[in-house]
């Protein structure tokens, strides 16, 4: 399968069936984002123990991409540490916006977050990729202030 096939089919599988779509009660933290091109929010909850993230769901309404990869990032981190959190974010902040970045590069294998390079084609769409990824590091760090992607 390339890469446009499998960007086509994980973002209509995880925007179909959203996985870890809801709410957790405090004490785990929240963060919120919005984009401010199209007034689509998402709110990332985040449960960590012992430096480790037990639980990671999302709430909010948003595009078919915005929605996989929230849905996406959940998967990949629940069960992960902070750094591997902090080293995931840095790899995809990169996979999303350098049209040269190989993905050999990357420390770990990104799996079915490859697909989210694909918005590289589509410049217009690289925020509604990140939006989750930059709620989370809110959440996780600084949940009292609101991300705003632009
Ligand atoms: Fe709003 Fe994608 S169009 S987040």
């Amino acid at each position: 399968m390339d890469l446009k096939e499998l960007y086509r089919d994980v973002i209509l599988d995880h925007n179909k069936r959203p996985r870890n779509f809801g709410v957790l009660a405090p004490p785990a933290t929240s963060a919120r984002g919005h984009n401010p091109l199209c007034g689509d929010q998402l709110t990332i909850y985040a449960k960590v123990e012992n430096g480790i993230i037990k639980e990671l769901k999302f709430e909010g309404s948003g595009c078919a991409i915005s929605v996989a990869s929230a849905s996406l990032m959940t998967e990949a981190l629940t069960g992960k540490t902070l750094g591997q959190a902090d080293t995931l974010y840095t790899q995809i902040h990169a996979l999303l916006t350098h049209a040269d970045t190989p993905d050999s590069t990357s420390t770990v294998d990104l799996g079915k977050l490859a697909a989210l390079s694909g918005v590289r084609e589509f410049p217009a769409r690289v925020k509604c990729a990140s939006l989750c990824w930059h709620t989370l590091q809110a959440a996780l760090n600084d949940p009292t202030t609101p991300v705003c992607t632009e």
